[in-house]
């Protein structure tokens, strides 16, 4: 009898790489923010270029929010814990995020766009995630995907442990995100107590761990509330909860490979394309 010949990728366990936490940062019209991805420390993670995360319950933290201002040749993913952010664009666009809802906007060959909170008191708390597009999408159309809470499925992977599905899929259960090419996996786990989850990850895809809450072990390694884990390649994900519990993001994607040319909001793969991009800005043509 002939055994199936195990592939080493397929059995292969992802284990954290690299660990860190956010830097200080401040954005728009000064929102006080964590930014994770795109820091000194951890410039990028093909395809993700950048990952802040905001979260404050004193408003003067937020409240003057992200006003007026361009992107062009990326997506931006706006995913709310708490809090409501009103969303308009130069298109007459105009969309409300409330808690537990994500937009999903593909900037493409521009847009411009405030993000301002809706609320002077309270909690605002999320994430926002840019993820690069690939150079034959650079210039698609503008696109959003406003999505709320009550369209992301949540999947039950052991007892005490839930898993919202925002993109990608998880046990056959598919998130509500029509994925780009880079074939993006965003998950929100909520592990209850000491308890244990395995997950099923693309296996090429380049991935990372955020806790923002509580704190866990993968393999050896323990990432505490604030702390990132950049995993290595492969289709498993082992994920043990202390006593506390452990809230996180795990965030996949298909890496690009493509040069990587950047200014602020612009991120394109040429240094021309990049001078082109500030020149159409400047005419208002986006
Ligand atoms: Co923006």
């Amino acid at each position: 009898m002939s055994q199936p010949t195990p592939n080493p990728r397929h059995a292969k366990h992802r284990h954290v790489i690299w660990s860190g936490t956010g830097m200080a940062a401040s954005d728009g019209a000064g929102v006080k923010l964590s930014r994770i991805i795109g820091q000194p420390a951890l410039p990028d993670l093909d395809p993700f270029l950048m990952l802040d995360a905001f979260g404050s319950d004193d408003p003067t933290a937020y409240i003057a929010g992200f006003p007026s201002h361009p992107h062009r040749g990326f997506e931006t993913v706006t995913y709310m814990l708490a809090g409501r952010m009103r969303h308009k664009d130069n298109k007459g666009h105009e969309g409300l995020l409330t808690p537990g809802a994500v937009q999903w906007m593909t900037a493409g060959r521009g847009i411009v766009h405030s993000e301002m909170p809706e609320q002077d008191q309270g909690l605002m708390k999320g994430f926002q995630l840019w993820v690069n597009l690939p150079a034959k999408d650079k210039m698609a159309a503008p696109r959003y995907q406003d999505i709320p809470p009550a369209q992301i499925p949540v999947v039950g992977l052991a007892p005490g442990v839930t898993a919202k599905v925002i993109a990608g899929e998880l046990l056959g259960v598919r998130g509500p995100v029509d994925p780009p090419a880079t074939e993006p996996v965003f998950l929100d786990l909520d592990l209850t107590g000491a308890s244990d989850a395995e997950l099923t990850l693309p296996g090429a895809h380049n991935a990372f761990a955020y806790v923002y809450d509580g704190a866990l072990r993968i393999g050896p390694d323990r990432l505490a509330t604030g702390m990132i884990g950049v995993l290595s390649l492969g289709e498993h994900l082992h994920l043990s909860a202390e006593e506390t519990g452990a809230k996180l993001i795990v965030v996949a994607g298909k890496p690009l490979r493509e040069p990587v040319a950047k200014y602020g909001p612009f991120v394109m793969n040429t240094e021309a394309e990049l001078h082109q991009a500030v020149l159409d800005f400047r005419a208002g043509r986006f």
